[in-house]
């Protein structure tokens, strides 16, 4: 197996809204021991059964951290909203593929936008019908709890999807980078690791710890000591 590059990106969706500036500080740490990237959902009440915020909450947690925004898109229609927040400077915008009309072209669109475009399937959204359309995209986020609360648990059974989008990517039929999202913790995130996730999302398991600086540091060194053979880079 190649080396990769971890990443721990703290979900802010179990931080205190009015205070996201300082929860963006206390998981910033130096480059490999802090948050990585930090997972912003945006609901819009409609795709899923809950509402949190969009663009304007975005472009000012662009202002007020230096660590990578991960926004996932959690609504209906993705192909009109989704290119606003990669223009607007997120790091990676991951639409649903069951929400999108034409994927590639939203791809392509994120991508000219400047962002990494990133395509999540819910836990019951089979891999292989969009296994094509994953050739233009960069990251694809498996979605291990059904999306729209944080702090529900983990679904063991998406990590067979794991698997084998890891293999298509180590024999080099995709080339993107893996993302897990729900439920994940010092319990499950061993088996994430196994299955051959690289980006590792954490809601409850971060901003719920008492510190969530050293919250991301026992993840990390979780990932590290459950899968050595996967020759982590950072
Ligand atoms: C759920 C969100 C997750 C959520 C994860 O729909 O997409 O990012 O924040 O929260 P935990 O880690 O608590 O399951
Ligand atoms: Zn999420």
């Amino acid at each position: 197996m190649s080396a990769g590059a971890m990443r721990i990106a703290p979900s802010i969706l179990s931080a205190d809204f009015a205070r996201l500036a300082d929860e963006a500080d206390a998981v910033t740490g130096e480059v490999g021991v802090g948050a990585d990237w930090l997972h912003v959902d945006v609901m819009d009440a409609h795709f899923v059964p809950n509402l949190t915020l969009g663009l304007p909450v975005v472009q000012s947690l662009l202002l007020a951290t230096s660590v990578p925004l991960d926004c996932h898109l959690m609504i209906e229609d993705p192909d009109r909203w989704a290119p606003a927040y990669a223009e607007a400077g997120a790091h990676n915008v991951t639409v649903h593929a069951e929400a999108a009309a034409d994927p590639v072209a939203l791809a392509k669109n994120l991508r000219a936008a400047g962002a990494k475009a990133g395509l999540s399937i819910k836990p019951g959204t089979p891999l292989e019908p969009w296994v094509e359309v994953l050739r233009h995209y960069d990251t694809l986020l498996v979605m291990s709890v059904e999306p729209g609360f944080g702090g529900q648990s983990f679904m063991a059974e998406v990590l067979d999807k794991v698997r084998t989008a890891r293999r298509l990517v180590d024999t080099g039929h995709l080339s993107l980078l893996l993302e897990i999202d729900g439920g994940i913790s010092t319990a499950t995130i061993e088996a994430a690791a196994e299955a051959g996730v690289d980006c590792f999302v954490a809601g409850s398991a971060v901003f719920g710890a008492d510190d969530p600086a050293r919250a991301v540091v026992a993840l990390r060194d979780q990932v590290r000591t459950a899968s050595p053979h996967r020759h982590w880079t950072a």
